[in-house]
């Protein structure tokens, strides 16, 4: 299969494209670099540097190259940033999508894999989350995502699309190989921040909230390996066939609290990785995890990192190596 990949130069995206290539796929990225790494692009694909939003670029690279696919990462990705700034998020999120999915009708390319997330189902009246829960997004970034979502679903018979789309929860770790990992400028997801700490290169990490229903007053979240959520999308690739639309959470089924995550972060970089106790913070939901009987019985997909020693072990080997993320950063 040719596939385009959107944001193959991000954090899961370039995973995804060394995941797709072994698989035997051939691969063109599409990245404007304005997040993502030259360096993290692996050398046996295409990287075309350039933005979702030019349909001219759009419509050549979809006549010279006569995808099968695309696989949609390319998003900003800050929650916080979304709430300052809703518009830039619908502009890029929501109106980048959709001139893709109108270059994808113009050329007839009937495969997608989009990457959603967890936060389209906002605050969950229970867990775990199945796909089939409402969908009550809290954030303009989620909202955005589930617009998607949308327009996918009321598009996609025009043409005959075939979608899936891939719910995260929170991805995290690194390449088993140690090459490329997260680096994203400003990090916010907690694993990195806490391994920064374990590098000198912050103080202590902040938890925000200490008084949440959870096992020890902490948030819960699913963390999820991003091999493993590449397999997922070569999974998904595999069994999408043009006019059927599947959704699906992408998960461990594992939730892991804040404090269990800067444990588990001592013991594996014998650090001790200081804390911080603030208060809750606004638009935080208590626990997240995901239900993921769906994704596994219907992909047969299973992580195999199911531990999560190992995956702060794998991201701890890549910011050893890579204190200062991708060599091209400052490019
Ligand atoms: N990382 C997570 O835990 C997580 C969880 C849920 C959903 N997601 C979604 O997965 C996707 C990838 O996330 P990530 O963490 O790899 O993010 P990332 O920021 O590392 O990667 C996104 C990539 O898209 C590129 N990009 C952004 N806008 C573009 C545009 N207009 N044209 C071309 N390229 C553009 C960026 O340069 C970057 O390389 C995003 O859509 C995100 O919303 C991520």
């Amino acid at each position: 299969m040719k596939v385009l990949v959107t944001g193959g130069a991000g954090y899961v995206g370039s995973h995804s494209v060394r995941a797709l290539l072994a698989s035997g796929s051939e691969v063109v990225v599409l990245d404007n670099l304005s997040a993502g790494h030259t360096a993290a692009v692996s050398r046996d694909a295409t990287l075309v540097r350039g933005d979702l939003s030019d349909a001219s670029l759009l419509d050549d690279l979809f006549e010279k190259q006569r995808f099968d696919a695309v696989m949609h990462f390319a998003a900003f990705i800050e929650v916080g940033e979304s709430v300052v700034d809703p518009l830039k998020f619908y502009d890029n999120n929501v109106g980048n999508s959709v001139r893709l999915l109108a270059a994808m009708q113009r050329h007839s390319v009937k495969r997608f894999v989009f990457s959603s997330t967890c936060a389209v189902y906002g605050v969950p009246e229970r867990m775990p989350i199945t796909e089939d829960m409402p969908r009550r997004p809290a954030s303009p970034y989620a909202r955005a995502k589930l617009a998607v979502e949308w327009a996918l679903a009321d598009s996609a018979p025009a043409w005959g699309l075939g979608f899936v789309a891939l719910r995260y929860f929170n991805a995290a770790g690194a390449a088993a190989d140690g090459s490329i990992g997260e680096d994203h400028d400003p990090e916010t997801h907690l694993i990195p921040n806490v391994l920064k700490v374990a590098l000198g290169q912050r103080e202590h990490v902040r938890i925000f909230g200490t008084d949440y229903e959870t096992r020890d007053g902490t948030c819960v979240r699913d963390y999820v390996h991003v091999e493993d959520l590449a397999s997922a999308h070569v999974r998904a690739l595999d069994v999408v066939e043009p006019g059927e639309t599947r959704w699906y959470n992408a998960g461990t089924g594992q939730g892991a609290t804040v404090r269990e995550v800067v444990d588990v972060s001592r013991s594996v970089t014998g650090h001790a990785i200081p804390l911080i106790e603030e208060g809750r913070r606004a638009g935080d939901v208590p626990v997240l995890c995901a239900d993921s009987t769906k994704i596994k019985k219907e992909l047969d997909w299973s992580p195999k990192y199911d531990k999560l020693h190992d995956i702060v072990a794998s991201a701890w080997q890549w910011h050893q190596t890579h204190p200062n993320g991708f060599d091209n950063r400052r490019e």
